[in-house]
């Protein structure tokens, strides 16, 4: 893991949206890992500003996201689908036809888990994989557990990930209880992965990530064995 500490969460929000512009720049028809939650929203808002101000372009790009809510339709303002148009798609020039999000609409949740990886895997791999991070150490919504899951599945969430959710919802029973997520192989398998930390909130779960322990019981120190992982945290993280 890289570890790159930024002052607050503009520098982060800008440290991670030049890497995700040079990988771009590279590439232009790269396949990137996307997020959603509030942490990766401002470097969405500068790869808006880079697509308007210097042309930054996404016309050959495609896009994976991590997870959806289930069941839950993909017009509904808290689902993922929405939370990405408005973020991010509606304001660069890319294909909408080449986005992709689990649907939360899907009738049979497994048919599209299995689709899904399906469609991952004839993506050629993603290049770079946008990971937020949850209080308890989820990444996607592969959450705390004895066992965690290699693919891409439907997951009951934690009373903890509910609560702390419920903020982007007028109350607490409307929290969808389920999720279809990427499972730790397919997240595993980017190459390269970019974990965004930002926040008080997030002291304890980056501590994690300085040892070299791995438990399934904070998902996300299972990325210590993975190749390249760009971890981008501020120093609200760092000092708690
Ligand atoms: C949700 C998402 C995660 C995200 C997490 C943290 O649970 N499924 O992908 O990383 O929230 O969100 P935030 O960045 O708002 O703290």
């Amino acid at each position: 893991m890289r570890f790159i500490q930024c002052k607050d969460y503009a520098e982060l929000s800008l440290t991670a949206a030049k890497i995700m512009q040079e990988k771009i720049i590279q590439k232009p028809n790269a396949v990137l890992g996307l997020a959603t939650g509030s942490t990766p929203v401002g470097m969405y808002q500068n790869l808006v500003k880079m697509h308007r101000e210097e042309g930054l372009d996404f016309s050959a790009v495609s896009s994976y996201n991590l997870d959806e809510y289930y069941p839950l339709s993909s017009d509904d303002s808290q689902s993922y689908r929405y939370f990405m148009n408005q973020n991010l798609f509606d304001h660069i020039n890319i294909d909408k036809s080449r986005t992709h999000v689990p649907s939360g609409e899907a009738k049979d949740p497994e048919a599209e888990c299995a689709r899904y990886e399906e469609l991952l895997a004839s993506s050629g791999g993603v290049d770079i994989q946008v990971l937020g991070i949850g209080e308890n150490g989820h990444i996607g919504f592969n959450e705390p557990a004895d066992i965690l899951h290699a693919k891409t599945h439907l997951i009951h969430l934690t009373q903890d990930t509910i609560a702390v959710n419920a903020r982007f919802f007028e109350k607490i029973e409307d929290v969808p209880t389920k999720a279809l997520t990427m499972g730790m192989g397919s997240i595993m398998s980017a190459k390269t992965i970019l974990l965004l930390i930002s926040g008080a909130k997030k002291h304890r779960v980056l501590r994690s990530l300085f040892d070299d322990s791995i438990t399934t019981q904070i998902p996300a120190t299972l990325l210590k064995t993975h190749s390249d992982v760009i971890v981008i945290y501020d120093d609200a993280a760092y000092h708690g």
